[in-house]
């Protein structure tokens, strides 16, 4: 979290499919909660993404590079189309690699919260059962290979190779830690990996074993990566934080999602030293583009983990309190397809209206 300031700089990207619906709904959530807290936010668009890729040739073409490194946070809504592809056959337009690994954003943190009166997928949880909070290794584990798959054997087979490193993993356990005892809930820090097969993960267990000694406060807990998907529906409410590697974080991150009534609800923050972003982790979902009916609570709740960054707590926590008290009173509805019953800005003003 860095120091609060009177005036912040967004660098925003907008995205593709749904995502300038969405993103048009949490600017205005965005922008009246820094009103209410006597702050400014100027938000600054720049063109990412499939749509940017087929004008130029790029997914992140140099201003947008150059405005996302001076911002003080960067606002994403989700890019890549699912025909938008580069020769190799993967997406185009996703910019994960780019800016994480670009910006170092090493922690892809991933709040997994219950909320009042939403069909969950899980029998007898209401809110409050479930409240966890994914740290997600966000620069290297499987997804190390983005970009540097190797189809060999003639065309016969392709490899992509897991990298776990001591200094990546260190940071990101640390920040796992440190996060447990930020929320003060149950201090707990579990580790998902699957050590009991692969090398790399007795590795990364290791090191989460010697991290944990500098955390005598906070408990901790282990589960292979397979256990820990059943007890994630089974026991949700085991988890405080849990940490693990990129692909195992990116999966068990949207079936979290699935207990708290779909990724609709979920939002991401995508945190280095010097640089962050912050995104709904859902898709574009092209299908449900340009007809107003996407949810945007998603972008909205990732406003919210954006002032909470920079240094704005108590605004980040009236996001949180508006999305509450909206489906407290029931006055949004969510469709297992992803859009809203009543509509994207309809949604919005409901929150705006709690703020
Ligand atoms: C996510 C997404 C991205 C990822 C994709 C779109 C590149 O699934 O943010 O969870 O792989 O991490
Ligand atoms: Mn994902």
């Amino acid at each position: 979290m860095k120091p609060p300031e009177s005036n912040y700089t967004i660098a925003v990207i907008l995205g593709d499919g749904i995502g300038p619906e969405i993103v048009g709904a949490a600017s205005t959530v965005l922008k009246r909660t820094a009103e209410l807290d006597n702050f400014t936010v100027e938000l600054i668009q720049y063109e990412a993404g499939a749509a940017a890729y087929q004008k130029y040739g790029d997914p992140l073409p140099s201003p947008a590079q150059a405005g996302c490194r001076q911002a003080d946070a960067i606002f994403k809504g989700p890019t890549g189309l699912p025909d938008v592809r580069l020769p190799d056959g993967t997406e185009a337009g996703v910019l994960g690699g780019r800016l994480r690994n670009g910006l170092d954003l090493y922690v892809n943190l991933r709040p997994i919260k219950l909320y009042p009166n939403i069909p969950t997928a899980l029998a007898n949880r209401q809110a409050g059962d479930i409240d966890w909070v994914m740290v997600r290794e966000n620069t290297e584990g499987l997804y190390a290979s983005r970009g540097n798959g190797i189809v060999a054997n003639t065309g016969q087979a392709a490899t992509d190779t897991l990298m776990i490193t001591r200094l990546g993993s260190e940071r990101i356990i640390r920040y796992a830690f440190e996060e447990a005892r930020r929320r003060n809930r149950q201090k707990r820090v579990a580790c998902v990996d699957k050590s009991n097969v692969l090398r790399s993960f007795a590795f990364f267990r290791q090191i989460f074993r010697e991290i944990a000694a500098e955390y005598p406060d906070i408990q901790t807990d282990f589960l292979y990566v397979d256990a820990a998907a059943q007890a994630l529906v089974l026991e949700p409410d085991r988890f405080d934080v849990i940490v693990t590697e990129n692909l195992f974080g990116d999966i068990l991150s949207d079936l979290g999602g699935a207990t708290v009534g779909g990724i609709g609800v979920c939002a991401g923050a995508n945190i280095g030293d010097q640089h962050a972003y912050f995104e709904p982790i859902h898709g574009s979902a092209p299908a449900l583009a340009g007809r107003g009916v996407a949810n945007p609570l998603a972008a909205i709740l990732a406003a919210g983990l954006m002032l909470n960054y920079l240094g704005r707590p108590e605004s980040a926590a009236r996001i949180e309190r508006a999305v509450e008290q909206a489906f407290l009173d029931k006055a949004v509805v969510l469709r297992p397809d992803g859009s809203a019953e009543s509509g994207t800005q309809a949604v919005a003003k409901a929150i705006h209206s709690r703020l």
